[in-house]
């Protein structure tokens, strides 16, 4: 690797795109840009580094290649059961109104993912879901709440006709009463600030891609961000070292819930 172009190029991103890709990891991250290099017949580093300063559209072309936004309705569909057959029901106790907050939501379908799990199993739970994605573009995707049917493999087809309606013959839309549930809003984790007195985050297959110490800093200001036993949900391939580091405890695999203050 061509470590002092490499840092040259980040250095210029983050001025430019106001994103910090040295909180990423390193070995994945160069991989990835040294095929966009590639297949862009750039020389190097240096070369990419030099011509964003000029050329908007790379740097925007360059935002979404770095931003992986793999995702699914109902992502590893065992752990969204332990949402709401434990999490939720341990958040509910004593509260009509929960404020979630899904992290990284890509297209959307996980911030719906959640609309549609609360409605079917607490629907008379007052919810406010905000939604959030470094991606811009990915965001509007996710507002516009339309999506291939085929794409939605993981629902049955009850669901589906409760919560979607038919765009044409291939593609389905989020209904209203689902869409009004969520707030989209673009949010860089790394810089932006926290929101507040957060019942439950959802933050899945993102941090996967930082480095330690950025890792670290999201978990405490997500611990921050949570209200006292406030539940944070992550990915399937992710686990926190030490939770209690954080002021959490383990309340189910891939579940952590913040402990009182003292506790
Ligand atoms: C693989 S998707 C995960 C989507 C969803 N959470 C899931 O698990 O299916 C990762 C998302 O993280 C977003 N992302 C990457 N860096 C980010 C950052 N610094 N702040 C907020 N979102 C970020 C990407 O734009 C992408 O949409």
């Amino acid at each position: 690797m061509d470590t002092q172009n490499y840092s040259y190029f980040i250095q210029e991103f983050k001025k430019i795109a106001k994103i910090d890709l040295s909180s990423y990891k390193d070995d994945q991250m160069v991989r990835r840009l040294e095929n966009f290099i590639r297949n862009k017949g750039y020389k190097d580093f240096m070369e990419l580094g030099q011509l964003i300063r000029t050329n908007k559209e790379l740097v925007e072309e360059l935002k979404g290649y770095i931003t992986i936004n793999v995702t699914e309705f109902l992502r590893n569909e065992k752990m969204w059961e332990d949402f709401y057959k434990v999490a939720i029901p341990e958040l509910a106790k004593g509260k009509r109104k929960l404020k979630l907050w899904s992290a990284a939501c890509s297209s959307g379908e996980e911030p719906y993912t959640i609309a549609i799990l609360l409605k079917e199993h607490f629907p008379n739970l007052d919810i406010e879901i905000v939604a959030t994605d470094l991606d811009a573009v990915i965001l509007e995707k996710a507002q516009k709440g339309v999506y291939r049917k085929s794409d939605i493999r993981a629902f049955d087809s009850r669901i589906l006709s409760r919560y979607f309606d038919v765009v044409d013959g291939d593609f389905l839309k989020v209904k209203d009463e689902i869409k009004a549930k969520v707030r989209f809003e673009r949010h860089n984790l790394l810089e932006d600030t926290f929101p507040k007195s957060v019942d439950l985050i959802v933050c899945r297959n993102v941090l996967i891609y930082f480095k330690d110490d950025a890792k670290n800093e999201i978990y405490t200001k997500f611990s921050n961000s949570l209200t006292d036993n406030g539940v944070l949900f992550i990915g399937a391939t992710e686990q926190i070292f030490k939770p209690e580091q954080f002021g959490f405890k383990i309340l189910k695999s891939f579940f952590y819930q913040k402990q009182k203050e003292g506790k």
